[in-house]
């Protein structure tokens, strides 16, 4: 079968340059086309002032999730006096790494105290960065220092009820794979594609499928894909493959077809990154950036009113009243608690607010003495893929080899994550265990340390995991404006919702349009 480079060589050979150049654009290779920039953004600097005659304004922003955070990082920049008002007792607002020491109150009173071991630990929010999201651009100019999250991983694992027993992502694959392409093959030589391709098209495609399916003679018969019984070894010891695989139909009812599409997600194919640590990094250089003084947390916001002439902001901290007034005010809590707070923006705000849908998501982190799955599965990191309603479990992307680790044993959203949520902490561990141990059997109970389980739709300040988005409606497109002196931002505020992504670039929009304000006001 002919490389792709075999290929784009062929092409260069008889078409010249230009030719070959107009094949990678149509493949996406070319590289303006291959590395799609985020739109520009230039970030205001103090010689956006010089010789204007006007100066850096005062802001207070609501809420220290990432968004509020970089908005204060980036309008700083510019030497902006930025405070930002938390209510929570640590800024970084979902973007939180669970260690040994922390504690959390869920909404109905119950509180779990984490215990993990020094340098294990649970990212409950976000864990995984694509190469393209202005996240990683934030770790670089932070210097905060990442490393690769495996988001698949073809040694992990498949389990659908009803399987016997799971079967390696690999397996899977290839079966899937496979007789996918031997149906097709068949079709293109019967006949069955004629309309749409021609005599040359069947070869190619044929050929492609060839290579696709690891087909013999345009038949799936199973190969080294699916992986060994017993490995190759010395000598003349080729190892033993798995058994044949199982029939077609047996196949598609397994119901493991539909995981291999999730690689392919422009937010989800590897390489994937983790800031090295936990995620809080890029909080806690967010803040050392800013100024832990300008963070100020604990501080709940409890009305807003906007004037001609300023903003004034209403918090409670510490069971204490307090105001601060500012010229601006950048608003990021999430939309439906914003919706929550008093203030005199006008109905339609609140209306708009209140319109964004709310999903429910929760994460257990089991950290174990051994690292079994590394040591007796051959699993390092990745994702195994179930319809329990555990839906993903985690293998750590750190500390390979070391003494313990930290599985995350559920990861779910939707009306699992509200059914794990509504038990006690014990109960979830129960639960998570009992269905996990149906994949990897009585070991799952066995070296157990700890646990932490985290329920979003039950976390005071945020209540929630991430939002849907009434793109296109007038609400939406109100929130895209300032009300009077207050602009709002938040990755429910872009098309990159549950993705910090989405948190920053809302929060360079916002700075952008309050800087550009502040430029052209007389
Ligand atoms: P938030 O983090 O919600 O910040 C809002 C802030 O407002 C909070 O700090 C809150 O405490 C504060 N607040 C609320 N009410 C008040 C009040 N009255 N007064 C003062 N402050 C208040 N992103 C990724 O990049 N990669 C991932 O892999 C990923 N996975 C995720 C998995 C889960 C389970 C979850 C929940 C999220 C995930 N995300 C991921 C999404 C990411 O966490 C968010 O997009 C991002 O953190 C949102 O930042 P934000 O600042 O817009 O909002
Ligand atoms: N960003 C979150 C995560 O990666 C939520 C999400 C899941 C978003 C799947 C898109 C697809 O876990």
């Amino acid at each position: 079968m002919t490389t792709r480079r075999e290929f784009l060589r062929a092409v260069g050979v008889s078409g010249g340059a230009g030719a070959m150049f107009a094949t990678m654009g149509a493949l996406g290779l070319a590289p303006d086309a291959a590395h799609a920039a985020t739109p520009k953004y230039h970030a205001p600097s103090p010689g956006d002032f010089t010789l204007t005659g006007r100066s850096a304004k005062k802001v207070v922003i609501l809420g220290g999730g990432v968004a509020g955070l970089a908005t204060a990082y980036e309008l700083g920049k510019a030497g902006y006096d930025c405070t930002v008002l938390e209510a929570r007792a640590v800024a970084g607002g979902r973007n939180r790494t669970i260690r040994g020491g922390d504690t959390e109150t869920d909404l109905d009173g119950r509180t779990q105290r984490a215990t993990f071991s020094d340098g294990q630990y649970l990212n409950a929010g976000p864990a995984r960065l694509a190469q393209w999201m202005v996240t990683l651009d934030y770790c670089r100019e932070l210097g905060v220092p990442v490393e690769v999250f495996t988001n698949s991983n073809a040694d992990a694992l498949i389990y659908n009820a009803g399987m016997s027993a799971p079967v390696r992502y690999r397996t899977a694959k290839a079966d899937f794979y496979g007789y996918v392409a031997e149906l097709l093959t068949k079709a293109t030589n019967q006949g069955a594609l004629d309309t749409a391709l021609t005599a040359d098209d069947k070869a190619r495609l044929v050929s492609f499928l060839s290579g696709f399916g690891a087909l013999t003679g345009g038949v799936y018969q199973g190969t080294s894909r699916r992986g060994y019984a017993s490995d190759p070894g010395a000598g003349n010891d080729a190892g033993t493959l798995l058994g044949a695989p199982p029939a077609l139909s047996d196949v598609l009812a397994s119901g493991a077809g539909r995981y291999f599409s999730f690689e392919l997600g422009y937010d989800q194919a590897m390489l994937m990154f983790q800031p090295v640590g936990g995620m809080d990094a890029i909080p806690r250089a967010l803040t050392g950036a800013i100024g832990a003084r300008r963070v100020v947390l604990g501080a709940a916001v409890t009305s807003v009113t906007s004037s001609e002439r300023g903003v004034t902001v209403r918090y409670t901290r510490a069971g204490r009243a307090a105001e601060i007034k500012a010229d601006f005010c950048v608003a990021t809590l999430p939309p439906h608690l914003m919706a929550r707070v008093p203030h005199n923006l006008g109905p339609d705000v609140t209306a708009a607010l209140g319109a964004f849908g709310v999903t429910a998501s929760g994460k257990i982190g089991l950290e174990y003495r051994t690292r079994w799955w590394e040591n007796e599965l051959g699993i390092y990191g990745g994702i195994t893929e179930t319809d329990l309603d555990l839906a993903h479990v985690w293998y750590p992307s750190y500390g390979y080899h070391g003494r313990r680790g930290v599985i995350v044993g559920y990861y779910n959203t939707g009306a699992s994550a509200v059914s794990y949520g509504a038990l006690t902490h014990p109960e979830r561990l129960e639960r998570a265990l009992t269905q996990g141990a149906k994949i990897h059997g009585p070991r799952y109970r066995q070296d157990l340390a700890s646990s932490f389980s985290i329920a979003w739709q039950k976390v005071p300040y945020l209540e929630g995991a991430w939002t849907g988005a009434p793109y296109g409606t007038a609400g939406y497109d109100l929130l895209l404006q300032p009300a009077g002196r207050v602009y709002f931002a938040g990755d429910w505020l872009s098309h990159a919702i549950a993705w910090q992504h989405g948190a920053l670039v809302s929060a360079r929009a916002a700075v952008t349009a309050l800087h550009s304000r502040v430029m052209t006001s007389s």
